[in-house]
């Protein structure tokens, strides 16, 4: 059976359990706070970090040296910032949920026969929480992302589940001009698991006239998702074979974590997928290696603040999991994955470095970074140029592991190899392009590929559930 977990309200007792993990529970307020500041201004300091978590600034240093020793966090200078592997966290919830994936392409073609925003939100305590988003969105208005919430009495979802509605309207609750629609999708038990909401704006539709204009198209995408639930495939049979123990980041590392207590925790989120949307104690421990009093202590934490719930013996993620770095992680773009790949690859091999997407019969440059001395390539981000004449064009036009060529200007020669997406595709291409005669062509395709695979890694994790625009 499908269900969504839903999180008691209030969602948190102030006194934690005996049990439960206090670094655990410090680390998943910075992993939140992080999130909420980089969905609004952007990175934080540390200094800020430890005034928002009333910690002391010795203690967000290491739990931020943890989490960065997990890569789940970035540390730049007195900066944090969320990194891309912790998409792996928001991944095994909408895994384990299975709605994105079943209903997410229904939510696709809705979109598409519409052509306006559809989004699906499952409720979240008293919020609701984003699980899918097609955007279409024209006017200039906030946009949702994969693992934002909204308070469940001011938007159209919310109502939804609140009253128990079959059809409700956001008439600019949210922001003047935006208006939606939503209507429940209901499991084979006849329980509501998730709000699909047509989004839209006033100058295109009222309030008042959006739910006739779009009901038979919603109504017959409801049947198809509601269809989609009943006949889902079920998960397979848990074949604990198919993994040795230790695919948690906490194990096996050549050095431990700063603080192995949080380490080992976080890796109970991540034990969790579609195959195993539920998982007893000793499954847990299994699946992450985990002594069975760490794996328990960790899943009373998680109890307590709500990320998991408990019926009987088995356990399974809460949307809440979404809190922990999905909607910033979602926003990002292909360059912004590649800016600090970049930086790493341009200083390893003291030549200017860059990011390239096809356009039509040329390309253009996404990104770039170069070393600073005075003669050093200058190819501005956004410039394009024909396929021909570079080592990146000439491999995003013709394919291939690897492209040389003498250019885009005389004395200029560019090494290039392709970045692939999920699907293998040749997304972007990665070059160094540096004055004829300074390197050593062989040395520079093998820290483009080192850097391709780093860069190909984060995409991967990025774009499981969500669109990462390449440019
Ligand atoms: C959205 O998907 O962005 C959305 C959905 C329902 C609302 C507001 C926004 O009421």
């Amino acid at each position: 059976m499908l269900e969504v977990p839903t999180v008691p309200s209030p969602p948190v007792t102030p006194q934690p359990p005996a049990e439960a993990v206090a670094p655990l529970m410090r680390g998943l307020d910075v992993l939140r706070i992080l999130t909420d500041a980089e969905s609004g201004a952007g990175t934080l300091a540390l200094a800020d970090l430890a005034r928002a978590t009333g910690l002391a600034r010795s203690t967000v240093d290491r739990i931020c040296a943890t989490l960065a020793h997990l890569g789940f966090v970035r540390l730049d200078g007195r900066d944090a910032a969320l990194a891309p592997p912790l998409m792996a966290v928001a991944n095994a919830c909408l895994d384990a949920l299975r709605l994105p994936g079943l209903l997410g392409p229904l939510a696709d073609e809705l979109a598409a026969e519409l052509d306006e925003s559809v989004s699906l939100a499952v409720p979240d305590g008293t919020d609701i929480r984003f699980v899918h988003q097609v955007l279409r969105r024209r006017a200039l208005s906030i946009s949702f992302r994969v693992g934002d919430a909204l308070p469940g009495d001011g938007c159209a979802p919310g109502l939804v589940f609140r009253d128990d509605l079959p059809v409700a309207v956001d008439d600019q609750l949210v922001e003047p001009g935006l208006v939606a629609v939503a209507v429940p999708v209901r499991g084979p038990d006849g329980s509501v698991v998730c709000a699909v909401s047509v989004v839209s704006h006033t100058s295109r539709h009222t309030a008042k006239e959006l739910p006739g204009a779009v009901r038979g198209a919603l109504e017959s995408s409801v049947r198809k998702m509601e269809a989609a639930l009943e006949h889902h495939i079920q998960a397979p049979p848990v074949d604990e074979s198919q993994r040795g123990p230790g695919r948690s980041p906490a194990t096996g590392e050549p050095t431990p974590a700063p603080i192995q207590s949080l380490a080992r925790g976080l890796a109970v989120l991540t034990a969790f997928d579609a195959a195993h949307p539920e998982l007893t104690l000793t499954q847990v421990a299994a699946r992450t290696g985990l002594a069975r009093a760490t794996a328990r202590r960790a899943l009373i934490t998680y109890d307590h603040l709500g990320y998991v719930t408990r019926e009987d013996h088995t356990y399974r993620l809460t949307p809440r999991v979404l809190a922990l770095g999905c909607a910033p992680l979602s926003r990002t773009t292909l360059p912004r994955i590649a800016a600090p790949h970049l930086a790493a690859l341009s200083e390893r091999l003291a030549e200017s470095v860059g990011l390239s997407v096809p356009e039509d019969t040329s390309v253009r440059c996404t990104a770039r970074v170069a070393p600073r001395r005075v003669m050093s390539v200058d190819i501005g981000v956004g410039s394009r140029l024909p396929a021909q004449d570079t080592a990146a064009g000439r491999l995003l036009r013709d394919g291939g592991e690897l492209a040389v060529a003498d250019g885009p200007e005389a004395g200029l020669r560019s090494v290039a190899v392709p970045v692939r997406d999920r699907a293998g595709v040749p997304v972007s291409a990665l070059d160094v392009t540096a004055h004829q005669g300074r390197g050593d062509d062989d040395a520079w395709a093998q820290a483009l590929r080192d850097t391709a695979a780093l860069i190909a890694a984060d995409l991967h994790v990025t774009s499981r559930f969500v669109n990462v625009p390449v440019h």
